[in-house]
């Protein structure tokens, strides 16, 4: 996690930033090992409530059980709508470990009772985007000037999947 957090597009994509869009520093050990004790304080709560806000899956190869990513639950509303978010390890790109956990993280969603399962990108993550493709989900249309990065605006683009209709590649 906390090398994780350093890497550029990490750091932009997933970490957090001010108001102005200025990056948050990357996390030390000590501030990783807070972020995933509040992981395990959000599946307790999860357990708990039925609602997995913040639960978080580490996203492992399924052969050597390497640590490669990670990818969770953003929200979860009263009305059943789930937003989640992933990344992967710089090292690990490129082999479908983003794509794979999409798919799988959305499925169980479904299986929750997820009534629309969505994802925003900022607009220019085309590694993000070709992801969201991969894994079913459809672009809906642009937030613009919705973010901010370095004191610039950004457009962010949603994506979204439904029960009914959504078709991944199941060979991912
Ligand atoms: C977004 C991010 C997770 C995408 O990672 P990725 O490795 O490109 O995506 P995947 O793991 O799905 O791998 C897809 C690549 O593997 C290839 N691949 C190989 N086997 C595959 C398989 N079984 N299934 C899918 N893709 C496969 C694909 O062709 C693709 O390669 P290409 O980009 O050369 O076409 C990564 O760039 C990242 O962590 N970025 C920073 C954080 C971020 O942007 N998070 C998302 C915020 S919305």
């Amino acid at each position: 996690m906390a090398e994780a957090s350093a890497d550029p597009a990490i750091r932009r994509y997933n970490g957090g930033h001010d108001w102005r869009g200025r990056p948050a520093p990357p996390l030390s050990v000590r501030d990783a090992e807070t972020v995933i004790d509040q992981f395990a304080t959000n599946w307790r709560a999860f357990a708990a409530t039925g609602a997995p806000c913040g639960v978080v899956f580490a996203i492992v190869d399924a052969r050597s059980g390497a640590a490669v990513g990670c990818c969770g639950v953003d929200d979860w509303s009263k009305e059943d709508v789930a937003q989640f978010g992933y990344w992967v390890a710089p090292s690990a790109r490129g082999r479908g470990y983003a794509t794979r956990a999409a798919i799988l993280l959305t499925r169980w969603l479904f299986h929750l009772g997820a009534a629309r399962v969505f994802l925003t990108i900022v607009a220019g993550n085309e590694e993000s985007v070709a992801v969201a493709r991969r894994a079913g989900f459809a672009y809906e249309g642009t937030m613009r000037a919705h973010g901010v990065w370095q004191g610039e605006r950004c457009d962010v683009l949603w994506f979204a999947a439904l029960p009914l209709e959504w078709a991944p590649d199941e060979g991912r």
